[in-house]
C-alpha cells in the first residue's frame, strides 16, 4: 500500500507521514530530503545557479551521503526549491522514489508531487495544508528551539517565496491531486493532526471515501 502525503513547507506533512508510517509499520520516505541533498551539494560547491551542476548532483545521488542535520537549514530549503524546478533533476530522482514505493507491506512518502506524479496510483492521498502565518509560526519555534536567531518576517517571506516557486514551476508543481483528501492542520496540534490522517487512511481503506 502507498500512502502519499503532499503539502507546502511546514504544513506538518513530514511529522504526520513519519507517525502514520510508524502506526502501520510501513517505511517512510521524506522526498524533500532528496531535493535538499541536491540543493546542499550545489550550495556547498558555490554552484547554486548552475543547472548542470544540480543535474550532475541528482544523477549521482547517494542517499547515505548527507547528514540530515546539514539539510535542515532555510538556506538549503531555498536551494532545494530552486534545483527542484529543473526537469532533469526531478527526472534523475524518480527511479529512487519508485524503488522505494515497492516496499511491502507499505510505504508513506511525503513531498509535493507524490500523489500527482511519483505515485498517482497511491491508494491513499492526503494533501496537508495550513495558513502561511501558522506555518511560519511553527518554523520560527523550531529554529528558536535549535538556538538559531530568527527574523520572524523573514521566515514568513521565505515560506511564501518557496510556496510561490513550488506552485508555479512548469514541472510537477505543488498541487492537490483530484483524489486527495484535504487535511488543514492550522488549528490542530500534532496528535490531532496524526489522528485525523489515520482516520482518513481508515476511511479510504474501508471504502467509505473514494481514493
Ligand atoms: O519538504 P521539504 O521542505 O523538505 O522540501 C524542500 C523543497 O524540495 C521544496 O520546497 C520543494 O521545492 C522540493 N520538493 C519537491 N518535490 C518533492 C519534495 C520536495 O519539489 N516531492
Amino acid at each position: 500500500m502507498i500512502i502519499a502525503i503532499d503539502g507546502p513547507a511546514a504544513s506538518g506533512k513530514g511529522t504526520i507521514a513519519k507517525r502514520v508510517a510508524a502506526h502501520y509499520g510501513f517505511k517512510h520516505l521524506d522526498s524533500g530530503l532528496l531535493y535538499r541533498g541536491v540543493g546542499f551539494a550545489v550550495l556547498s560547491a558555490g554552484k547554486l545557479n548552475d543547472p548542470a551542476a544540480a543535474v550532475a548532483a541528482a544523477q549521482g545521488y547517494d542517499p547515505g551521503r548527507f547528514a540530515e542535520d546539514d539539510l535542515k537549514s532555510d538556506a538549503v530549503a531555498q536551494a532545494a526549491s530552486i534545483v527542484a524546478a529543473i526537469p532533469q533533476v526531478r527526472e534523475a530522482l524518480i527511479a529512487l522514489q519508485h524503488d522505494f514505493a515497492r516496499w511491502k507491506p507499505g510505504v508513506v512518502i511525503d513531498g509535493r508531487d507524490i500523489g500527482t506524479v511519483i505515485a498517482p496510483q497511491a491508494e491513499v492521498k492526503i494533501f496537508v495544508t495550513a495558513t502561511p502565518e501558522e506555518r511560519a509560526r511553527r518554523r520560527i519555534l523550531e529554529l528558536r528551539g535549535r538556538g538559531e536567531s530568527v527574523d520572524d518576517a523573514g521566515v514568513l517571506a521565505d515560506i511564501k517565496a518557496r510556496d510561490a516557486r513550488d506552485s508555479s514551476r512548469a514541472v510537477a508543481p505543488l498541487r492537490q491531486a483530484e483524489d486527495a483528501v484535504l487535511l488543514d492542520t492550522t488549528h490542530l496540534d500534532i496528535p490531532s493532526a496524526v489522528r485525523a490522517a489515520i482516520d482518513i487512511v481508515e476511511a479510504v481503506r474501508a471504502g467509505r471515501r473514494s481514493a
